[in-house]
Parts: C-alpha cells; structure tokens; sequence
C-alpha cells in the first residue's frame, strides 16, 4: 500500500496533527485571502483532510467541495462540517473539466509520489478541472528552511512524549524528498514527501498548464524569500478566461 494512503488513514494522524486544528484559525483565513476569488466562486478544496480549513473558506462565501483518498478523514469532514465531499485520488479527479473557479490545496500536499510524472499529473488535473483563468492556491513547506530546520537533528530519533509519538527524518540520498518515520498509538508510518526547489515547482505548474505564477514567503502575502518557512504559489490556469 502507498504510504499516503495508510498514514492519513490510521486515527494517529489526528493524534499526531492534533495541533493543526488549532493551527486552522491563523492558516484558514490567511490562505483563503491569499486565494483571493469572490464570494459565489466555486473552489475545490483538495485535499480537504478533515475540513479543519473549510469554515474559513465557506466565511468568505465560496461554494466548496471537498476531496480527499482518506476515508477516515472524510468522516471526520462530514461529521464536524457537512459540505458537498468525494472521496477521490489527486492523479484521476471526478471532476468535469473547467467546472470549477479555484483549487485550493493546503498545507504540503503535493509531493507524494514516487514517480515525478504523478506528481505533475496531479498539476494537470488541477488544471483540467479549473476553467480558464481559474486559480490554484498551492501552500509548500519551504525545502531551504526544512533544510535548515532538519540540520543536526536529521537522523534521530525525536521523542514528543505530550502528544504520544517520536519520530526521525531524513533526506533521501538525492537529497529530493524528506522520509519520516513515525512511532504511534503501536504502528509505524513513513512519510516520503519529494520537497521541490521553488525552480522544479515553478517548471512544474508552468508543464502543467499554469501561468501567472505569484509567490508568497508567508500566510500575511509577504514576499517569497528562499529561506521562508512557507512557500505559497498562486498560479492562473492558462486560456482566455471563459
Ligand atoms: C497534510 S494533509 C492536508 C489536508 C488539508 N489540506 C489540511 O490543510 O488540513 C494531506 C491530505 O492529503 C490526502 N491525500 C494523500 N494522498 C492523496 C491522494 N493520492 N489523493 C487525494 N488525497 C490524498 C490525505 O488523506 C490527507 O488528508
């Protein structure tokens, strides 16, 4: 099984992302105004995870339909925020083409998988089901600051004892992509992220079909720097809007 698909999809990851609900009142409107469309504008969040962002969306007005592979999540979503929901991978959307005015996609959620020809087909179904002039919101992890971050510690093993689990990270020998290995709740997870250079995701979103490449260093629209913790993209589909 892909690690994404049993690592999201076991009740450690809220355990272990317990945080990144609280985190949702600063990340949710500042990423929903960095996405900057107007109310009525129809938006698929993917992947919307437990919907831990979609109020922050729907108070600005957009039509959200949430998407995600974890079915454990998408109870969760359906549960604490009922909305419009499929339960979907990034590489095959069940989405009609052009049907939607914005993606949103938070929080370090491209990257997952092996092959680099995955990971832009994701790009290019993002694109597919946005119309012309559409907008993707992509919100990275910064490589240059997760390189920094992880210098000296890369390799141990991290003991988080209040929120019950320890883990360990490490480069790939290429240096592309973060693996993590995770102790929780008795089970073992590893995540295996490719962390792209801002030049490979640029080269990515154009291949994709987007143009208008904006970037941002921060959740206040500061900026994009090298050594920012984020790195958010706001990116047009390519055509004439329709
Ligand atoms: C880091 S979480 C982010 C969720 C949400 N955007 C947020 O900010 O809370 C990544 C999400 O991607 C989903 N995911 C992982 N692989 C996927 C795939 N191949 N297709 C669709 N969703 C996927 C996971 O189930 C998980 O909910």
């Amino acid at each position: 099984m892909d690690w994404f698909a049993w690592d999201f999809d076991h009740p450690a990851y809220f355990q272990i992302y317990a945080d990144k609900a609280a985190d949702a009142a600063s990340e949710g409107p500042a990423l929903a105004a960095l996405l900057g469309l107007p109310p009525g504008s129809r938006v698929l969040d993917l992947p919307c995870g437990w919907g831990r962002l979609h109020p922050h969306l729907k108070a600005r007005g957009l039509e959200i339909i949430g998407g995600d592979l974890s079915r454990l999540n998408l109870r969760r979503h359906a549960v604490e925020h009922p909305a419009p929901m499929a339960r979907l991978d990034f590489r095959d959307l069940p989405f009609r083409t052009a049907c939607a005015d914005g993606v949103f996609c938070a929080y370090t959620s491209w990257g997952y998988f092996t092959q680099d020809a995955d990971n832009l087909r994701q790009l290019r179904e993002f694109a597919r089901v946005l119309r012309p002039g559409g907008v993707l919101l992509l919100d990275l992890a910064g490589r240059n600051f997760l390189k920094e971050a992880m210098t000296g510690v890369a390799g141990q093993w991290l003991v988080f004892s209040e929120e019950g689990y320890e883990e360990r990270a490490t480069w790939s020998r290429d240096g592309r992509r973060i693996r993590t290995e995770r102790h929780c709740q008795g089970e073992t997870f590893r995540h295996d992220i490719w962390i792209p250079t801002n030049a490979e995701t640029r080269a990515a979103l154009a291949e994709a079909g987007f143009g208008a490449v904006a970037a941002y260093g921060g959740l206040d629209g500061r900026p994009w720097t090298a050594e920012a913790e984020r790195w958010i993209y706001r990116a047009i589909r390519n055509g004439c809007p329709g």
